[in-house]
């Protein structure tokens, strides 16, 4: 009989903590309801005490999310497990993820720590988070890289204090994949009390392995794999969660073991974390990249139309790409929208879908056709918007080889006032977002600022990320529009308003 691999999702923790991963509430909202949807077992919902912010997040997170357990991570700390119980209070099915490394590097250069108060530390914070969870998970951090006696024996004592799962990762993705599967195998059989816990494996992939190491322990005995979508992570990313998923499914028999995720979901939750992000997922990405089932050669187009197993090994359709291409125009109407919406499994409440078929009609008129990609950049736009603290009223800018360059902007403000500035600045965009600056009253760093095109072709719409910090906090926006300067402009006032919403919700 089949094993079921439990799919343990950290795409909101180790995921978000990426370099220009980091995601607001209502985004983070939204990938959580995808990740339910998906099915995965538990989903780590952030780091609640690094962070009001982080806290506040994964409380909202449990307190909405009833289909699986919802993770929340702390250091071997009572602080950071109270935190965690905090955070976790209103969860249906909550689990305490505690971690402490176990490696000589890490004790000796980071936690300044021997290894018997490592054992005896992690024992104790297990005690303490059972008092009140059931289900505690103790991480070894860097164990790929530990003496493999000391983490049985650690995982041997978080067992006995109470864990139910014990994970061990390779932190920096150092392993090989037969070497990883070994040392699986090796603590499967060597750590006491293991028929009492899952054993699970947490990959990086620093040396592009994660997948390849974690499969490599799921057939040495791994019950559950740690996993993000898209495979975003600390530095070079964590293991892929859809990379994980499709192997066991589509090699079903090469594995005796498979999850309950359901595929049919995966492509609509890789579009949705990348539109969140503002991450693009690689073209040539496994499973997910814009690639994975085209073909280009001809000889490879002749098979695939005579006989599709002849170079594809699953359909487009297993993973939720939609099979009819079919684009919206002017006369579609609300109907054609919504069923869209659906095939794209990108479903809204009534109230969402009136505000995305009101941009939908604004886009139409001005773009022959509306593509797949510009129905997903509506919806993202709608659904994970933050409330405007600042709206865009209208704007005007002057450019040109011999003069500098000028932007007029004028903005609407929650409370009904409207202020209005004209600034001169290096080129258009920088013009405009000075005057915005100007009107805001704050000058966040600019960090990133990326234009491109949804589609192919002139009448493509633009799209722009941008990412500002301030006070060491970041925030994300995007913006749509068939005019990029527009589009950038869009882009900043919603990381504007994240930022305002987020600096508002902490004085409160
Ligand atoms: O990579 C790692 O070791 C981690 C732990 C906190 C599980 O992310
Ligand atoms: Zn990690």
């Amino acid at each position: 009989m089949s094993r079921n691999i439990v799919i343990f999702d950290t795409t909101l923790r180790d995921g978000e903590q990426a370099p220009g991963c980091s995601m607001n509430l209502q985004e983070k909202l939204e990938v959580a309801k995808r990740l339910e949807k998906l099915g995965v077992d538990v989903m780590e919902a952030g780091f609640p005490v690094s962070s009001p912010g982080d806290l506040e997040s994964v409380r909202a997170i449990a307190g909405i999310i009833r289909d699986c357990t919802v993770a929340g991570l702390a250091r071997s700390l009572e602080k950071d497990i109270d935190a965690v119980r905090e955070a976790l209070a209103g969860a249906a099915s909550p689990r305490v993820h505690i971690f402490l490394a176990t490696s000589p590097v890490h004790m000796e250069y980071k936690l300044k720590m021997s290894p018997e108060q490592v054992f005896e530390q992690a024992a104790a914070a297990v005690k303490y988070a059972k008092k009140f969870c059931g289900d505690v998970e103790f991480s070894a951090e860097d164990a790929f890289r530990s003496d493999p006696g000391f983490v049985c024996r650690v995982f041997g004592a978080a067992i006995e204090a109470g864990a139910l799962t014990v994970n061990f990762p390779d932190t920096v993705g150092y392993a090989m994949p037969a070497e990883f599967g070994e040392r699986i195998k090796y603590v499967k059989e060597h750590t006491p009390h293991m028929e009492k816990a899952r054993l699970s494996v947490h990959c990086h992939n620093d040396l592009g392995l994660a997948v390849a190491n974690s499969i490599a322990a799921v057939e040495n005995g791994a019950d559950q794999v740690e996993c993000t979508i898209n495979g975003i992570g600390e530095r070079a990313g964590n293991a892929s969660l859809e990379e994980l998923v499709m192997a066991m499914r589509v090699r079903k028999d090469y594995f005796s073991a498979d999850t309950r995720i359901d595929s049919a979901q995966i492509y609509a939750a890789s579009r949705l974390v990348s539109q969140v992000t503002g991450v693009k997922v690689q073209p040539n990405k496994a499973i997910v990249g814009d690639n994975a089932f085209a073909h280009e050669a001809g000889i490879h187009q002749h098979g695939v139309m005579e006989k599709r197993e002849t170079y594809e090994i699953m359909t487009p359709e297993s993973i939720g790409i939609p099979k009819n291409r079919m684009v919206l125009g002017k006369h579609s109407g609300r109907h054609a929208l919504e069923e869209r919406l659906k095939e794209l499994g990108l479903a809204v409440d009534a109230e969402t879908l009136e505000l995305v078929f009101a941009e939908f009609k604004d886009l139409a008129d001005k773009k022959k056709l509306v593509s797949d990609r510009d129905l997903e950049a509506l919806v993202m736009g709608t659904a994970a918007a933050v409330p405007e603290t600042w709206k865009l009223d209208h704007w005007a800018v002057n450019t040109g080889s011999a003069l500098g360059a000028s932007g007029a902007i004028r903005l609407r403000h929650k409370n009904g006032d409207s202020r209005k500035v004209i600034s001169m600045g290096d080129g258009p965009v920088d013009s405009i977002f000075r005057a915005i600056n100007q009107i805001i009253g704050r000058e966040p760093e600019l960090e990133l600022y990326e234009i491109g095109a949804i589609t192919g072709g002139s009448s493509s719409q633009g799209e722009t990320m941008v990412k500002i910090g301030w006070e060491d906090r970041h925030w994300n926006g995007r913006g749509v529009s068939t005019d990029v300067l527009e589009s950038s402009i869009k882009a900043y006032l919603s990381a504007i308003n994240a930022m305002e919403w987020e600096l508002a919700s902490r004085k409160k």
